[in-house]
């Protein structure tokens, strides 16, 4: 007789299914929708914008699976395991289940964790066809979380917000007494740039990144207080950079970029940098603990822990030569380069 279990046992475990329906629920706000008072397939196809006979099949999955109570007549109600799914419960996952949004959508790269393995880069656009910060940086459906995280970094500077990941070293650490000007280089909202011109009254920033990015930084500069001495710019760090600044700092952009890449933007900034401009480099070195956290890790970044040996490395690549190495921390590198 043939032995079943092994076949079940992993027809279980690559099954898609459930992560698919509850990614689906979470991306269509299906558990908010019961919340307010949807109860029935109808109403709650109605009220998520959805197909009525594939709503009714999901909701149905979701009962099975427990995330749903249906009753003889069809009628909803939550169950604790889907309690998390509410976007205003504290300790709410939605927006990390959802496939809609940055954070949500940057783990389907495990979808094609075979590229990954096979070449080294992230599954992303072999998944989707567009790498990943493509897609977030020009799809318009993202425009609206961009302006979200925009005012949320502007409520954690009010409260007092600290620099994440260590970055505070870059502002505090670096000696920027002899520097006018800096690009920020994919710069991202701009929470860096800002913490730098605030800290540094004689900096004027640049800041450099994709397009709802670079957008929505230059309306935060706008309504700063030190909006005189910033400016952001759209641009691409494959591409020529703005020149003649003093320093091109690259803050937690390598690790997500192969060899090859980093070495290209290195390369960028040194030629932009020209003969007197300064290179700092501010890696982060992400904590990895186990297999399956380094598969998570390089499904979405080529480079998640580099060393500074590494990058000294890919720097000479590019040429660059060692000029200043910081006080780094556990999980960021402080280098400055110069072209040698
Ligand atoms: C991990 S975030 C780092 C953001 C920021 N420097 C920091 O320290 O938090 C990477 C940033 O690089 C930007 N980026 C990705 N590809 C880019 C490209 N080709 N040119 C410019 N910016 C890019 C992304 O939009 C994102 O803002």
């Amino acid at each position: 007789m043939t032995d079943l279990a092994p076949f079940q046992q992993l027809m279980t475990m690559t099954d898609l299914l459930t992560p698919a329906a509850v990614r689906a629920a979470a991306t269509l706000g299906i558990a908010d929708h019961v919340a307010a008072g949807a109860t029935t397939a109808g109403e709650i196809a109605r009220r998520a914008g959805t197909k009525y006979d594939v709503t009714d099949s999901l909701l149905r999955y979701l009962a099975e699976i427990g995330l749903f109570l249906r009753d003889e007549a069809g009628t909803y109600a939550l169950t604790p395991l889907a309690e998390p799914l509410l976007s205003d419960n504290p300790r709410s996952v939605r927006a990390l289940l959802r496939n809609d949004n940055m954070t949500g959508s940057s783990t389907l790269a495990l979808l094609r964790l075979d590229h990954t393995v096979r070449t080294g880069e992230p599954g992303y656009a072999a998944a989707f066809g567009r790498p990943f910060w493509e897609t977030v940086n020009n799809d318009t459906e993202f425009v609206a979380e961009w302006q979200e995280h925009a005012a949320l970094a502007d409520r954690e500077h009010v409260a007092g917000g600290r620099l994440g990941w260590d970055a505070g070293a870059i502002v505090t650490e670096y000696d920027w007494s002899g520097a006018r000007s800096f690009v920020d280089v994919g710069g991202h909202l701009g929470v860096l740039t800002l913490a730098l011109v605030r800290a540094h009254a004689h900096l004027h920033g640049t800041l450099l990144d994709l397009h709802n990015a670079a957008a929505e930084a230059g309306r935060r500069f706008a309504r700063s207080e030190v909006a005189d001495r910033l400016q952001a710019v759209e641009g691409s760090f494959f591409e020529p950079l703005p020149e003649g600044r003093d320093v091109y700092v690259l803050s937690a952009i390598l690790a997500d970029w192969t060899d090859d890449d980093a070495i290209l933007i290195l390369k960028r900034c040194r030629e932009a940098a020209a003969d007197h401009g300064r290179v700092l480099v501010a890696d982060i070195a992400m904590p990895i603990n186990g297999p399956g956290a380094e598969l998570q890790m390089r499904s979405m970044m080529p480079a998640p822990a580099r060393s500074a040996e590494q990058i000294e490395q890919l720097a000479a690549a590019a040429g660059l030569r060692l000029t200043w190495r910081g006080p780094g921390t556990a999980v960021r590198t402080l280098l400055e380069f110069t072209a040698a």
